[in-house]
């Protein structure tokens, strides 16, 4: 059977920790092919509510093999962290159900203060990234002197490469007038997670090539989000990775003419974290309406940093555009429940840019103008109905709207943060 990819149409938090839990139950293996643990999605196990980074959420399904591939970073110490917590709450992780891929790259603690470090560097033109050492360990893996996985094989050889990375990264920091790091205090833990995370290390391509080729359910689990991808999103306010779909290939070691469905998750507004231009952003009370107070998981805070999220309408040309980059050929739509109560809906269709109008930008600027329809709201709860027909009308024609915009069907609907509450058409 062939492979599922699923990606964030927008800039990540969509929700699609969720819709991986659904897609998950008819799914052998779970597979994270980029990123690290910049990511978070918060799941409840035996009503113990955690927050997983690195982990796929089908961890959860007693069936699934969960992989972290090779187009990931991984940080040790946090990847030891998660798996205790799971074990605590009684989901035994054994090399069967976790494969961690030897080609993945580590994130050290010389990463991580120097993500900090080029964030204050940057000022005003801060990224806002998540600190957690993505880009700086992305650039160790494209400038050739990264440590991959493997090297945990072997704890000592592990604990030298990690002393040499982060006596580099003191000389950058002394010359920035930053603290340095105690190289070997900083390294045992690492030394110690590397003794735990050995035996999870695998082959992972072979292993999802193998898995492909008996016939299992591949789902490939996208990080962040479309508008987030290194390459197609709005660089420089981007990750150092790419979440999009053809990062599924790259990221875990397999062919195209494995992949039969990409299914892309939208959020029924816009959210953002972290710096760059947001075309549809809401300064006003709608917005902080759309962010929520943050006393609940699912409020639009960052799940990573609890950073309040930008909040702002639903904008079709990213949607348009992260479609086309990611051969999407369906949609989930998440969170339609939070828009109940508002009298009027607007959703972005176009952008001015100068005096031409555009569908499909070519880049994303502060000063691009959206051109907006405006489509009337529901009133009432609407987290309890579980079939197309029974959603209010308006909410009907607001999905339509946006499914006839992008010609692409939006197959299922989010109306509340449960697992049970999705309805499909
Ligand atoms: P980095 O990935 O930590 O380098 O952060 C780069 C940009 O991506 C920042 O704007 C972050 O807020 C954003 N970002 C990274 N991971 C996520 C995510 O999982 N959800 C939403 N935004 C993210």
């Amino acid at each position: 059977m062939p492979a599922t990819i699923l990606v964030g149409l927008q800039w990540g938090d969509e929700g699609k920790g969720r819709v991986a839990d659904w897609l998950a139950s008819s799914s052998e293996i779970v597979a994270r092919y980029a990123g690290g643990d910049n990511a978070g999605h918060t799941v409840y196990v035996a009503g113990k509510m955690f927050k997983l980074h690195m982990i796929p959420s089908g961890i959860l399904h007693d069936r699934v093999t969960c992989v972290l591939g090779g187009g990931m970073v991984v940080n040790p110490v946090n990847l030891v962290r998660e798996i205790d917590g799971l074990a605590a709450a009684g989901v035994e992780i054994n090399p069967a159900r976790l494969a961690i891929s030897t080609k993945a790259h580590i994130i050290t603690p010389a990463h991580i203060a120097l993500d900090r470090a080029n964030e204050l560097a940057r000022g005003k033109a801060a990224i806002g990234t998540t600190l957690r050492g993505i880009g700086p360990a992305y650039l160790d893996k494209t400038g050739r002197q990264g440590i991959r996985a493997e090297t945990m094989r072997d704890p000592e050889g592990f604990g030298d490469a990690l002393i040499a990375q982060i006596e580099r990264a003191n000389a950058k920091l002394t010359a920035q007038g930053l603290d340095t790091l105690d190289a070997q205090r900083e390294t045992l833990p690492y030394i110690d997670a590397a003794r735990r995370l050995a035996p999870f290390l695998q082959d992972t391509a072979r292993l999802v090539n193998r898995r492909l080729d008996e016939g299992a359910r591949v789902l490939c689990e996208g990080a962040q989000g479309t508008m987030l991808d290194i390459d197609h999103g709005d660089y420089p306010f981007v990750t150092s990775s790419n979440p999009t779909a053809g990062g599924a290939l790259i990221g875990l070691g397999f062919g195209a003419r494995h992949v039969d469905r990409v299914v892309g998750v939208a959020k029924a507004f816009s959210t953002r974290v972290g710096a760059g231009p947001f075309p549809t952003e809401l300064d006003d009370e709608i917005g902080a309406r759309l962010r929520g107070t943050g006393e609940h998981f699912w409020d639009e805070f960052g799940t990573t940093t609890g950073r309040p999220r930008r909040t702002g309408w639903l904008d079709l040309v990213i949607l348009r555009y992260a479609c086309m980059i990611n051969g999407v050929t369906e949609i989930v739509l998440t969170k339609l429940d939070v828009l109940s109560g508002l009298e009027t809906l607007r959703i972005g269709t176009r952008y001015r840019i100068g005096t031409e109008w555009t569908v499909y930008p070519t880049e994303i600027q502060d000063t691009i103008e959206p051109d907006y329809v405006d489509l009337p709201g529901w009133t009432g709860e609407i987290g309890g109905i579980r079939r197309w027909a029974d959603l209010p009308g308006n909410a009907r024609r607001y999905v339509d709207f946006i499914q006839e915009a992008l010609s692409i069907p939006i197959a299922t609907v989010s109306v509340g943060p449960e697992r049970h509450q999705l309805v499909h058409r």
